[in-house]
């Protein structure tokens, strides 16, 4: 088993944003994995199956967090390790952790779904596993951030607000919560400007479980919920200045949904923050705005 003691992650109360929402809200501290974020749950699964089956390497594209938890977790394993990012896409922080652990960059002149076809063709002409969440083994990992918030909790939310890029985070709590037969709404949120919202780690234009999403959404109830540049920001600012939580912008997504009214008064809300600040800090210049 390739680990590095992931999961386990704190789930807080936010008191002051439950006042002034409404509402009883907690948060998923994931940004407290090993490399950062939620990634790791679901890369110690997939990187220990690669090494079993004897794959000489791991291969992904990544707006930084799947880069930096596969880079990491290959290091772990010795195995070889090849990220694909679309150039200039990627924080710092991120870009720092892969390099930090001796993975190597593929740089895409292009978008996030350019560089996910480049690590397929490279896999294929390889042998590399591809660690991406199209990996089943990944969501097996993942949905365990869902036994977690139940067994947290000490029982069901009424809702889960999360950040959707490619759906898999959203499908894989949704495999969780099946399992032990949880019912609550689904609120995963999506940035309007999906191309180019400055939450890297969900610039994604074509989300690849869009359709186990909606799967999801049509077996648990809930929508999703697309919010503006405007309204992450405040969000981001709210939990970092309210809270004293600082994850990055995409994180912030789910308080965003709540921010704006998308669950009933009184309600208890988990809200997934799925990675840590110090991935992003080029952005914090943007909370003095
Ligand atoms: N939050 C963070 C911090 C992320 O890095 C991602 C995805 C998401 C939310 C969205 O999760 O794609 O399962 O819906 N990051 C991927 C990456 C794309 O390459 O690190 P999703």
């Amino acid at each position: 088993m390739v680990t590095l003691g992931e999961g386990s992650t704190p789930l807080v109360r936010a008191d002051r944003l439950s006042e002034r929402f409404g509402v009883d809200l907690w948060l998923k501290l994931e940004g407290m994995n090993p490399t950062g974020s939620f990634k790791d749950r679901g890369m110690a699964v997939a990187v220990t199956r690669a090494l079993a089956a004897g794959a000489p390497g791991v291969v992904c594209a990544s707006t930084g967090n799947t880069a930096a938890s596969a880079a990491a977790y290959a290091a772990r394993a010795g195995l070889d390790c090849v990220i694909a990012h679309a150039a200039g896409a990627v924080a710092a922080g991120k870009i720092a952790q892969v390099r930090a652990v001796g993975a190597r960059l593929l740089e895409v002149d292009g978008s996030f779904e350019d560089a996910f076809a480049a690590s397929v063709e490279l896999a294929e002409r390889d042998g590399y596993t591809v660690v991406n969440s199209t990996n089943p083994d990944r969501l097996e990992g993942q949905k365990t951030a869902a036994f977690e918030v139940l067994d947290e909790l000490g029982g069901t939310p009424d809702v889960l607000a999360l950040p959707y890029g490619g759906g898999g985070n959203t499908t894989a709590y949704a495999l969780g919560f099946a399992e032990r037969g949880a019912s609550l709404r689904l609120l995963p949120v999506q940035a309007a400007e999906r191309a180019r919202t400055f939450a890297s780690a969900i610039r994604i234009t074509a989300p690849v479980h869009s359709e186990e999403v909606e799967t999801a959404l049509a077996r648990f109830g809930g929508e999703v919920v697309t919010v503006g540049e405007d309204e992450l920001l405040d969000a981001w600012r709210l939990v970092a200045r309210e809270e004293g939580v600082f994850c990055e912008p995409a994180s912030a997504a789910g308080i965003a949904a709540v921010a704006r009214g998308g669950v009933d008064p009184g309600a208890r809300v988990v809200c997934v923050l799925t990675g840590h600040g110090l991935k992003d800090p080029g952005a914090v210049e943007l909370l003095d705005r």
